[in-house]
C-alpha cells in the first residue's frame, strides 16, 4: 500500500517586509493508489508548496500529512521520488552517473546499480545516451533523465512538479504519453502538480483542483476514461477536459467577483 493523505493543511509565508502571505487554507485530499493523482491549479496557488510539505522540504503550519509506503510492513518510512520543473542534473556527470548518484544517496547497494540503470534508462528510452553528458541532450531528454533518476530509487510515491512545463509542445506531448505508459507499466503511485487542464485530464486518474490563493480544494474528479483509452482527440476526452476547465474557470470567476 502506498498513499499520501493531506488533511486540512494550512501554510503561510512571512515575507521580509513583514507581510504574511496565506497560501494554503485547509487543503485536504488523498492520492489514488497505483495510479496518478493530479493537483491542478493556477500559478501561485500553492501547488509546489503542497509537494514540498509532502516531501518534508517545508513545514505545514497546521493539519496532517501522512505519507505511507510500500514495502515496509509498518507502513513507513516511505521512499519518495521527486521530478522537478527543471531537471536539476549534474552537468559534469554522465547520464548514468546522474542516476547512480541518486542510488548512492538512497543507500542502494552498489551491486544493484547496474541492473537498475539498465532498466530505468531503457524505460525512458535513453539506453543509447547513457554515456552522454546532460548539456548535449535536448530539454525533453534531460527531463527523461530526471524521470529515470526518480524512478530508479523505486519510490513508493513519485512526486512530479510541472515536469513538462518548460518543454516545447511536441516534446511535452510525447513525454506526457510516455510518463502515463511508464507509470502504468510500473503500477506507480504518483502525484503530479500542473496548471495545465489538458495534462491533468490526460494523466490523472484522480484530479484535485485548487482554487486560487489562499487555496482550498475546489473539486475532486475521478477520470471516467481508463488510462489505456485516453487520446488527445477522443470526444470523451475533450468532453471531460471541458467539464474540468469550466469548473476551474468558474471558481476563478467566483473569486474575482467576490
Ligand atoms: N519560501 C517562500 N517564502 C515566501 N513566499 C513563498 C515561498 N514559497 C512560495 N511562496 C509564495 O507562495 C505562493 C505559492 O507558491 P507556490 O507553491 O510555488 O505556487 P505554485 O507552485 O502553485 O505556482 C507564491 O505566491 C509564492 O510567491
Ligand atoms: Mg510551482
Amino acid at each position: 500500500m502506498a498513499y499520501i493523505l493531506v488533511e486540512r493543511v494550512f501554510k503561510s509565508f512571512r515575507w521580509p517586509d513583514g507581510t504574511l502571505l496565506q497560501v494554503l487554507r485547509g487543503v485536504s485530499f488523498e492520492t489514488k493508489e497505483y495510479s496518478i493523482t493530479c493537483l491542478l491549479g493556477p500559478s501561485g496557488c500553492g501547488k509546489s508548496t503542497v509537494l514540498n510539505i509532502i516531501a518534508g522540504l517545508e513545514r505545514a503550519d497546521g493539519g496532517k500529512v501522512e505519507v505511507k509506503g510500500g514495502d515496509t510492513p509498518s507502513g513507513g518510512p516511505c521512499r519518495l521520488g521527486y521530478v522537478f520543473q527543471d531537471p536539476r542534473l549534474l552537468n559534469w556527470k554522465r547520464v548514468d552517473e546522474n542516476v547512480a548518484f541518486a542510488l548512492k544517496g538512497m543507500g542502494v547497494p552498489k551491486g544493484e546499480w547496474g541492473p537498475r540503470l539498465a532498466r530505468y534508462l531503457e524505460l525512458v528510452a535513453l539506453s543509447d545516451f547513457r554515456r552522454q553528458y546532460p548539456l548535449f541532450l535536448s530539454g525533453g531528454m534531460r527531463q527523461r533523465v530526471g524521470l529515470a533518476r526518480a524512478l530508479a530509487v523505486e519510490p513508493a510515491v513519485l512526486l512530479m512538479d510541472e515536469p513538462f512545463s518548460k518543454l516545447d509542445q511536441l516534446s511535452a506531448r510525447r513525454l506526457r504519453e510516455d510518463t502515463l505508459s511508464i507509470c502504468r507499466k510500473l503500477s506507480q503511485t504518483a502525484l503530479l502538480v500542473t496548471h495545465d487542464v489538458e495534462e491533468a485530464v490526460y494523466l490523472g486518474d484522480r484530479i484535485v483542483t485548487l482554487a486560487a490563493r489562499p487555496s482550498v480544494v475546489a473539486a475532486i474528479y475521478e477520470n471516467p476514461i481508463p488510462p489505456a483509452d485516453r487520446s488527445w482527440d477522443d470526444p470523451r476526452f475533450i468532453e471531460f477536459k471541458k467539464e474540468v476547465l469550466n469548473s476551474v474557470l468558474s471558481v476563478a470567476v467566483e473569486k474575482s467577483s467576490a
